[in-house]
């Protein structure tokens, strides 16, 4: 009874508090994945009262009331990008293609949506008083910003393992012996060879960034941030340092673990809803599949047609000699020319397909969203990664002995029709599928109301700075402990220099004496 009534008067205490805040989202970036995966958050707190603001290209329909849409209109290309990722297939190149992705791509598009005319008309105009900033952290620190203009706690929601650009700030653990950075394309255990590429990236990030890539951020925020009273406001890293929380889109489940700081909280997979219906043709087609239903997409941002022609017709051929159905995203129009089996569309309720219990293989390109799926679901997988985290995602997955890593630049029919048997012959593929899913759903609290109180948490405590840790305000050489360890050596040095001067003088007195006494 004492227990109930206790726990009444903290939810009240709780509520009382925060009845409703208004939430400014400010996401307007192309990233459609991260977006989208966060956007059940945004959602959700406009169903527990809040006043929503959403700077975004991706909208709702028929949003909640006090959900307020601001969708900014500009193009971008993304195909060119993805077209010279798809051609290379030089694995030596990643590291520079990684610095090229960060430096110029990484702010080339940033410039894109920050100027357009929805986004710029917004920040010079827009004089809602917010109580909290969500940005998103990946390339674009300069929206941070936004916390100094409605001089409110700023979130930031990471939509990949937090590597060290987005871990400096906050100094999150970042040890490069066992703490990969996502683009390493490395599995669980690092070597030698890895270590070496992941303390070039780390030294990269916590010393070549702050000079190349920060001043470039900077420069971008003087010109595109001009609010009233921009002038006056800190430098970039001192905001980015003054982050109230950051909200990660990752999991132990996929990704190797690490410790984080108290304003590190991962939510993984909060994009992960109940079942929806399929399709009356979908669940026929599914219903009916009694050897199975293979089940091919390469996410939003790859198109399929522009695989290597090569790759593409291997793939086709070998499914095709299935004796299983195949779901083949294509968004293409022409639509003829495919084997009797498949069943060809340009969008699939992925969830709910690979939650049908015929669902027998995932054919991915390795994005989290679809590993978090497939983990979610309990299915295989053959990957085929292309870019960014995938080839992490997909190396960490196939050694947690869910499924295989492939490459699309070397395929051929032979070894694709033996990986694609294997996993649906060999049942280990599917129970060690099974068992992710088990440790990926024993959680305390659903990923969703994890984030949802920390959201609050934050309005609640006033930015909760009381999380950060003391070593944000340290220098890296006190990090480090460079001060303390040279400290320590000079010390060292200095007893065994003053004990060598001591023996010295004593050994030359007895010495003295001894030759004293033998001459008298
Ligand atoms: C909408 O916001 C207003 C003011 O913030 C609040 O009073 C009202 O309860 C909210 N409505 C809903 C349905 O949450
Ligand atoms: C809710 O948000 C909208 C859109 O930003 C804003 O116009 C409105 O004033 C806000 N409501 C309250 C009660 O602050
Ligand atoms: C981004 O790069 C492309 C190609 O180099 C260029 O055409 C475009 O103008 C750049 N966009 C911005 C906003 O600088
Ligand atoms: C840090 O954030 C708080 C709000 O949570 C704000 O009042 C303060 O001015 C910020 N400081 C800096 C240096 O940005
Ligand atoms: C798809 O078909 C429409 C008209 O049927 C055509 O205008 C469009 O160019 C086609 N798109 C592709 C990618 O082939």
């Amino acid at each position: 009874m004492k227990f109930i009534s206790i726990l009444v008067l903290i939810s009240f205490h709780f509520t009382s508090e925060i009845k409703s805040s208004n939430i400014l989202v400010f996401v307007p970036s192309p990233w459609k994945s991260h977006i989208v995966s966060f956007q059940p958050l945004f959602l959700e707190l406009a169903h527990r009262g809040h006043n929503v603001t959403v700077v975004s290209k991706f909208f709702v329909k028929n949003p909640p009331v006090n959900y307020t849409q601001i969708v900014p209109k500009y193009e971008l290309d993304f195909e060119s990008v993805t077209d010279i990722v798809l051609q290379e297939s030089n694995k030596y190149l990643f590291f520079f293609e990684e610095l090229y992705m960060r430096n110029l791509i990484g702010i080339n598009i940033t410039e894109t949506y920050v100027s357009s005319p929805e986004v710029q008309k917004f920040i010079k105009e827009d004089q809602t008083k917010f109580d909290l900033v969500i940005i998103e952290s990946f390339f674009q620190d300069c929206t941070v910003a936004l916390g100094h203009k409605y001089g409110a706690p700023v979130i930031s929601i990471i939509p990949v393992a937090p590597w060290v650009t987005v871990s400096r700030h906050a100094a999150n653990p970042s040890d490069f012996s066992y703490i990969k950075d996502f683009k390493l394309n490395a599995g669980i255990s690092i070597d030698f060879q890895y270590r070496l590429l992941n303390t070039l990236f780390g030294l990269y990030g916590l010393f070549i960034e702050p000079i190349t890539y920060i001043p470039l951020f900077e420069k971008l925020m003087d010109t595109y941030f001009q609010y009233p009273g921009y002038e006056t406001r800190p430098m970039m890293t001192e905001m980015l340092e003054n982050i109230s929380l950051s909200l990660i889109d990752s999991d132990i489940a996929i990704l190797s673990p690490r410790p984080y700081v108290p304003n590190f909280i991962e939510i993984p997979g909060i994009h992960i809803k109940p079942v929806k219906k399929l399709s009356k043709t979908l669940q026929n087609f599914m219903d009916t599949a009694n050897t199975g239903v293979v089940y091919i997409s390469f996410g939003t941002i790859l198109n399929m047609a522009r695989l290597p022609k090569h790759s593409l017709k291997v793939l086709v051929n070998v499914l095709g000699r299935l004796e299983q159905k195949v779901l083949f995203k294509w968004t293409n129009n022409d639509t003829q020319g495919f084997p009797d089996n498949f069943y060809v569309d340009s969008w699939f309720p992925q969830l709910e397909i690979l939650r049908h219990p015929n669902c027998k293989l995932f054919i991915t390109h390795g994005g989290i969203h679809g590993i978090m799926e497939t983990i979610d679901a309990g299915i295989p997988f053959i990957g085929f990664p292309v870019f960014g985290d995938q080839f992490q995602n997909l190396l960490i997955s196939q050694e947690n002995g869910f499924g295989i890593m492939s490459n699309i630049h070397t395929l051929n029919e032979e070894t694709f029709e033996r990986d694609v048997k294997l996993i649906l012959t060999e049942t280990r593929f599917t129970e060690n599928a099974k068992k992710m899913s088990a440790i990926f759903h024993d959680r305390p609290m659903s990923a969703l109301d994890t984030a949802v109180y920390w959201v609050e948490y934050v309005i609640r405590h006033k930015g909760a700075h009381h999380l950060r840790t003391a070593a944000v305000k340290l220098k890296w050489y006190q990090y480090l402990l460079i001060d303390v360890i040279l400290f320590i050596i000079t010390t060292l040095l200095l007893i065994i220099y003053i004990c060598y001067f001591i023996t010295k003088c004593i050994m030359r007195s007895i010495l003295k004496l001894f030759i004293k006494q033998k001459t008298d």
